[in-house]
């Protein structure tokens, strides 16, 4: 079996391609290593990728590369690539997120429907609700994003769709929701608090810290793409979250029985916060028997156990902070 996994040096991206590995796949990875975040961390996320005898890394943006010539003999696509950021992407930054979430997506399909691919599993996103008019959403409410970022994320879905529609390729659209783990991106919350936590640094809450999310470790969002490819009829669209709703203010405590006391300073909330997630994940385990596996205490162990190891003198800790710097 051969895969193309786009954004593959990312923090999704690149357990996904380590995980097909794993699973005897050749992988075929790619990413142009975006300035949203600094290089090096993403070339670190890619240590166990590239080298590996089954992976071959192209570096590129999607809408520059040969993706016909990529697309050869490739079995199955893992679209992860994309500019992601929900606060950061009001203003001139739009154009970005335009450009690497719209046209790069609307690229990869249009090279794509000209393949026998098999399955191509696109990673949408729970933005795309906005403040839903039910809790836990199932996928059939209308779509309401209240950011940029949604807007674009649910712009590329419809394009999926479409392209099923309209030329038969088979796409499956799964709605993550807010996902964690070791890697994650610097610019999300458990990033961050655990990163001010290391520092000594107080702890950013933006408003009262009483909006909640549907937290899912990243192995699970993995699972749900291996579990995507091999099962969900094409067209369908899923949600995929943790399984528990959690507010920053719980986060924060559980990040204090692990740590200790933390100082926290209170921020004002930005526009295009949706006030809480909550996945109705019905339709992912009833078509794909997805159920996530592991739960917040744990899975914060373990992006604070990698953290530590992250911050070892030989990656850095001025570079570290760097990551702070993600808008
Ligand atoms: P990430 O920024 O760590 O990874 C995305 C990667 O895509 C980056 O390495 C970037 O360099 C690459 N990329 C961007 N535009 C590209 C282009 N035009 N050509 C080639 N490569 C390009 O982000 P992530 O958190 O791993 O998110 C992965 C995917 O999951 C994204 O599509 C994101 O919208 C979606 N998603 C993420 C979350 C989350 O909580 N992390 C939740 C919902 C959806
Ligand atoms: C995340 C990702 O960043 C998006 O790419 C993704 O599409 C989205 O999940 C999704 O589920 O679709 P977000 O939920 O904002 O977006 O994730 P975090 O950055 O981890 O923020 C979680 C919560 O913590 C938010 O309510 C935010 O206001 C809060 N937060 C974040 C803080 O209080 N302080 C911080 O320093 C950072």
């Amino acid at each position: 079996m051969r895969v193309l996994v786009t954004g593959a040096a990312g923090f999704i991206g690149s357990h996904l391609s380590e995980a097909l590995l794993e699973r005897g796949a050749e992988v075929v990875a790619t990413d142009c290593f975006t300035e949203y975040y600094p290089r090096w961390l993403k070339e670190l996320n890619l240590s166990e990728v590239i080298g590996h005898p089954r992976c071959r890394f192209v570096e590129g943006d999607l809408t520059e590369l040969d993706l016909a010539s990529l697309l050869n003999r490739v079995d199955y696509i893992f679209h992860q690539a994309a500019q992601p950021g929900v606060r950061a992407s009001w203003g001139a930054t739009f154009e970005c997120y335009i450009h690497n979430n719209v046209l790069a997506t609307q690229r990869l399909l249009e090279a794509a429907k000209h393949h026998p691919i098999r399955k191509v599993v696109y990673a949408s996103s729970s933005s795309v609700y906005g403040n839903a008019e039910t809790y836990p959403t199932p996928e059939g409410v209308t779509p309401q994003p209240v950011s940029p970022y949604g807007v674009t994320k649910l712009a590329a879905e419809h394009l999926c769709s479409l392209y099923w529609r309209e030329f038969s390729l088979p796409v499956v659209s799964l709605r993550y929701f807010t996902a964690y783990g070791p890697r994650q991106r610097p610019d999300m919350a458990m990033s961050r608090f655990i990163r001010a936590a290391l520092d000594g640094c107080p702890i950013e809450i933006y408003g009262g810290g009483q909006q909640s999310r549907d937290f899912t470790y990243v192995d699970d969002i993995v699972t749900a793409n291996l579990l995507a490819a091999e099962k969900a009829p094409p067209g369908r669209i899923y949600n995929i979250g943790g399984g528990v709703e959690v507010t920053v203010n719980e986060i924060v405590r559980t990040l204090e029985r692990q740590i200790g006391t933390l100082r926290t300073l209170r921020q004002e909330e930005g526009p295009g916060e949706a006030r809480r997630t909550s996945a109705d994940t019905s339709l992912a385990r009833k078509e794909l028997g997805y159920r996530p596996r592991v739960g917040l205490e744990e899975g914060l162990t373990r992006q604070l156990g990698s953290a530590h190891r992250r911050l070892q003198p030989e990656h850095g800790l001025a570079a570290v902070r760097l990551g702070t710097g993600a808008p």
